[in-house]
């Protein structure tokens, strides 16, 4: 059986590391964002194809030289760039030659979570639904950063009927429920056929809507679940994988330093009475003696020598083909 990566955003909510890295190569708790991703893949997946397009060779030369790992898990990696962006249907169109299962999963490929894809999987065999997606709940305050399913009946496979979906609802009142799309669905063969080629698509605003009449389900997912699509949310998500995470290896803190709720990545010094508090720091950052950071987001080689709150830090040009403001998941 197939799954579909998406992981072509260009991670703007996470500027400046992903300036110089794709951010499914961001760690979490040490390890590639993706590497989450692929623990979840039931044993039914033996064929991962992955849609890029910033940083493509990065992800490319990462899934071919996972160390150790690609033989133990015996799965096939194919990525597939977009020359731009295609959105989250138009890039599932763009892998559809590689496709070679009737079911396939898609995965968002920013969610660590503990998902059960094997028991969903199970559930949408037994309901016979033409799609089906994982669904977490969430706080109604939150569900304004989700797409947000109104829910029918049960079915006797364990999953809802969805009878309704609104991508992002601008006001928590105007959500159906608090069931969000966890980031993760499976999709039967017919649903090619529904998405244009060649064309920027959004799977959530322009195909679910039209699988609701043909049978369209949820299936409900348990435990830890974060979209490490921003600062915060990475932070929470390194806490709550590991609560003693704080950095990388080849960390060093200097004398009087404190270094709290924030994590770093490789190689990154904070120097003798500096403080970094709710930050992020990307690989080979150096924060200088006496510096109090609080709430930023460094980027990879940084040296910094100022104060700093709520800031992005890069000193360097942005690099070209970077977009300036944020462009989501066509929306
Ligand atoms: N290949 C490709 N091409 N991938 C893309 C593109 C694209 O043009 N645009 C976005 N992606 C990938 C991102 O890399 C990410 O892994 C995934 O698609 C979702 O995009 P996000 O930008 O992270 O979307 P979101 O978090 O705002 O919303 C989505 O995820 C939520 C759950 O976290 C939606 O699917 C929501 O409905 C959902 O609730
Ligand atoms: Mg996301």
């Amino acid at each position: 059986m197939d799954a579909i990566i998406l992981a072509g955003g260009y991670g703007t909510r996470l500027r400046p590391l992903t300036y110089t890295r794709p951010k499914p190569l961001l760690p979490v708790a040490g390890r590639p964002m993706i590497e989450w991703v692929l623990d979840r893949l039931p044993p039914e997946v033996s064929r991962v194809i992955v849609a890029v397009n910033w940083k493509a060779q990065a992800l490319g030369a990462y899934l071919q030289n996972r160390p150790g790992k690609a033989a133990r898990d015996r799965r096939t990696f194919i990525v597939v760039k977009e020359d731009e962006p295609l959105g989250t249907a138009g890039a599932v169109k763009n892998c559809e030659k590689f496709l070679t299962s009737d079911s396939f999963f898609v995965l968002n490929a920013d969610i660590v979570s503990r998902m059960d894809l094997g028991a969903m999987l199970k559930a949408h065999r037994a309901a016979r639904a033409v799609g089906t997606i994982a669904l977490k709940e969430v706080p109604l305050a939150d569900v304004v950063n989700f797409g947000v399913i109104q829910p029918g009946a049960t079915t006797p496979a364990g999953t809802t009927t969805i009878q309704g979906f609104v991508e992002k609802p601008k006001d928590p009142a105007l959500a159906p429920s608090r069931l969000i799309n966890a980031g993760a669905y499976l999709l039967e063969r017919r649903v090619r056929s529904l998405i244009p080629a060649g064309k920027m698509v959004s799977m959530e605003k322009e195909i679910f809507p039209q699988l609701i009449p043909q049978g369209f389900h949820g299936f409900g997912i348990d435990g830890p679940w974060i979209d490490v699509g921003d600062p915060k949310r990475l932070l929470d998500a390194c806490h709550t994988l590991d609560a003693h995470f704080k950095a990388g290896p080849e960390f060093r803190l200097g004398d009087h330093a404190t270094f709290t709720g924030s994590v770093a990545g490789k190689g990154c010094t904070v120097r003798a009475s500096a403080h970094v508090e709710g930050c992020v720091l990307g690989d080979g950052v150096t924060v200088d003696t006496g510096v109090h950071l609080k709430d930023c987001v460094v980027g990879d080689g940084e040296f910094v020598r100022d104060s700093a709150t709520a800031q992005r830090i890069w000193t360097k040009p942005v690099p070209a083909g970077y977009p300036a403001s944020q462009v989501g998941n066509a929306l």
